[in-house]
Parts: C-alpha cells; structure tokens; sequence
C-alpha cells in the first residue's frame, strides 16, 4: 500500500480520489497534524456488522492517511489508537485492538521504513503486552535514522497521564538535585512529556462529530486549530485530510498576540 510514495508527490492519490479540495503544498502547511480516529464503532454497527470490523476499515484509512500526509509535506502526524481510558471497553475488544495493532505494524513496517518514515511512539508503552511493546521499541530503533514523515502512535495515551508521568521525572530530578526548582519551565516540561522533541500540533481533527478532546495531547494542543467533521474515521480519506488542511490554511493563528 505504501509502495511507490515517491511518484505521489505531484499526482492525485488516486484514480478515484477527486483533485479538489487543493492544497496550498506552499503555504502554512501545518508541521504536526494530529487525529483523534473515532467512529469505527459506529461505522461499523451503522451497517449491521461487528464492531471489530470498523477497527479494520480503520487500519485502512490509517495507511491511506498516512501517505497523504507523506505526500503533501507535513511533518508529524499523530494519531491517537489507544487512549488510557479504552481499557474500559470489554475484554474482547481490547485484546482485539491490541492484536491488530501488532498485525498492522508488522504489515507496514518495511513499506513505512522503504518510504523513509520515522516510526515514533507515545504513551504508557511499558503497559502493553509484550509483543506489542517490543514491536514498536523495533519499529522507532529501525527508522530512527530516517528523515521524512514522523509517525507518532498515541498508544495507551492519556494528556493527563503524560503530564502526571513528567512531572514525577521531574520531582525525581528535583530530590536528587539535578534540577533546580526555579529552572522549571514550559519548555524544560515539554522536554519531559512523550512527545519531547516534536512540535507542538497545528492542526488537530477530530471525525465522529463529537466536540471534545478526549485527553487527547493535552498540553501540546494549547494553541492547536481544531477541525471537527461528521465523518466517521473509515470514510475519512485523503480528500477530508486536505479539506481540514484547507480549512486551517484559512485559519488567522494569534497565539494570544494580535496576529499582525
Ligand atoms: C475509536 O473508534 C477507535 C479506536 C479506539 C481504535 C482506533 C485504532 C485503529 C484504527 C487501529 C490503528 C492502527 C494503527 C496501525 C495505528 P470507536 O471504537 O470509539 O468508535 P465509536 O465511537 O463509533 O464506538
């Protein structure tokens, strides 16, 4: 699926795919979009089918995603797949998205490495099984040398609990003395959380149509433009991706200044 990535660049992404909405590929495309992908469930159920295979379908626009943002030069794309909140769901459906999860990267993770893509990943990874676990430590040591789109997995993610775990490390640090209380600032904090080295997200698209974060990248998302669409995450394809892009390209960003 992610073969041929390099001849995309100035093609339509496929046959079927209408040219429309463009893209500006020059101007203020967001460095880090971030997607909250909710709706399987009910994509699936909608059409009398088990929810297990909304998850699937899902899988599938995760690729289709993933090489649009490939192509149109974004830089991070985050994707949430496991909030610390989904182990609530029944065990049945957690072992099955846990399952799938190892299937997909095991699936993509040579065309992801071919296609040049840093695989990165954001959580409490030490929770998950083993497999799990150690497929995602091989997949970021495998393509951490790689230059172009950053793929960060928000996996068994929660905003809060990431701001929870910082802030131990950084107590931690504090009682041996290697931190001055007084040092502690924004940006000596965001070198504490997952995502430490990335920029925070320009754009963050919810589909679904539910209107909430979620615990969804929390701090990062301070000043996030946030795009929330009735589609449900297996409609979404690489024409509503360039559609939110459009959408944010309208967008005046102030960060609490004048925007002059
Ligand atoms: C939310 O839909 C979706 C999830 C909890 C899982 C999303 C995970 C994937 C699509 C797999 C990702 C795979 C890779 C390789 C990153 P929902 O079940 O909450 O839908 P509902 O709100 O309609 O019930």
């Amino acid at each position: 699926m992610f073969k041929r990535w390099k001849n995309l660049r100035r093609r339509s992404s496929s046959k079927t795919e209408p040219q429309f909405p463009t893209v500006s590929l020059t101007n203020s495309m967001p460095a880090h979009v971030a997607i909250i992908m909710d709706g399987n469930g009910r994509w699936a159920t909608k059409r009398g089918l088990p929810r297990t295979l909304g998850h699937r379908e899902g899988v599938n626009k995760v690729r289709e995603v993933t090489r649009e943002a490939a192509r149109l030069g974004i830089k991070v794309l985050t994707l949430y797949a496991f909030s610390t909140e989904n182990w609530k769901r029944p065990e049945e459906e957690v072992g099955f998205l846990m399952n799938l999860l190892e299937e997909s990267l095991n699936n993509e993770i040579e065309e992801l490495h071919k296609n040049n893509v840093v695989v990165r990943v954001s959580g409490r990874i030490h929770e998950l099984p083993s497999a799990l676990r150690e497929g995602f430590h091989g997949a970021e040591e495998k393509t951490r040398h790689n230059t172009g789109l950053i793929l960060n997995i928000a996996l068994n993610y929660g905003g809060r609990a990431e701001i929870v775990d910082a802030a131990r490390r950084i107590a931690a640090m504090a009682r041996e003395g290697k931190v001055a209380v007084e040092e502690i600032d924004e940006e000596l904090f965001s070198r504490y959380l997952y995502t430490a080295g990335l920029p925070d997200p320009d754009l963050l698209i919810r589909p679904s149509g539910e209107m909430r974060l979620s615990n969804f990248l929390l701090w990062q998302s301070a000043y996030a433009e946030l795009y929330m669409t009735p589609v449900l995450w297996p409609d979404f394809g690489p024409a509503d991706l360039r559609e939110a892009i459009q959408a944010f390209q309208k967008r005046q960003r102030r960060f609490g200044g004048l925007g002059v």
